[in-house]
């Protein structure tokens, strides 16, 4: 299976970048639990500093254009995905060499122009066939109804919707939404206990295929 995690670094100029502050956790849990479970894990990781989990292959990446190149290519050999990095949306129409230095901009205010990034889980998931591909999001406010919709539009298995709140944190509550219809809360527990449940997931497909 292939696991993404993280956050991206969409780059401004060669010292600074756009980010979030992902921690990279529950990605590196869902990578370890899943390992542990016998599967083979390749792990997509964004800029973090976590060491790779016993077992898991590792394939590092700074910018969203760089993970979908290399989630694509793993997810070519895979059965099941979890995107579960925090892809930027937008990144920095173009990155200036050197500086961007405060001297070269007239007054007080700055624009920075911005383009869109590609979805690397509704791309995947247009091609998955039979595998399993499920998302993660992070909603506030009426979450759930917003969820179903992202399941809905990039074509995913299930969506695994986490609270703001859970940013940074050793511990997390979800809901698990599935396609069908199903909605199951998993915790308040451990990352590494939600990510030991979720991997369960992949157990359906080995018994249907
Ligand atoms: N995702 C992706 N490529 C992007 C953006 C998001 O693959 N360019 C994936 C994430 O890894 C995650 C899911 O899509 O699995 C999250 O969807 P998104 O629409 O970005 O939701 P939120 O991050 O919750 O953002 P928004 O505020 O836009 O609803």
């Amino acid at each position: 299976m292939v696991v993404s995690a993280g956050p991206t670094h969409e780059p401004i100029d060669d010292v600074r970048y756009l980010g979030n502050v992902s921690s990279g956790r529950m990605g590196f849990a869902l990578a370890e639990a899943a390992a542990k479970r016998g599967h083979a894990v390749e792990l997509i990781a964004g800029p973090v500093e976590l060491s790779t989990p016993a077992g898991v292959g590792r394939t590092d990446v700074q910018t969203a254009r760089e993970m979908l190149t290399a989630v694509r290519a793993a997810f070519r050999e895979a059965d099941a995905l979890f995107m579960c990095a925090a892809v930027a949306d937008w990144r920095p129409r173009r990155r200036r060499r050197g500086k961007w230095r405060k001297e070269k901009v007239d007054g007080d205010s700055a624009i920075l122009e911005l383009v869109r990034n590609p979805d690397i889980l509704a791309s995947v998931a247009r091609r998955k066939g039979g595998r399993l591909v499920v998302g993660f999001a992070l909603e506030t406010g009426d979450g759930l109804r917003r969820a179903r919709a992202k399941m809905e539009r990039k074509g995913v298995d299930h969506i695994v919707l986490n609270h703001a709140d859970v940013l940074g944190s050793e511990r997390t509550s979800v809901s698990l939404l599935s396609r069908e219809g199903g909605l199951r809360r998993i915790g308040p527990a451990s990352k590494r206990a939600v990510a030991r449940e979720l991997v369960k997931l992949v157990d359906s497909i080995d018994s249907a295929g």
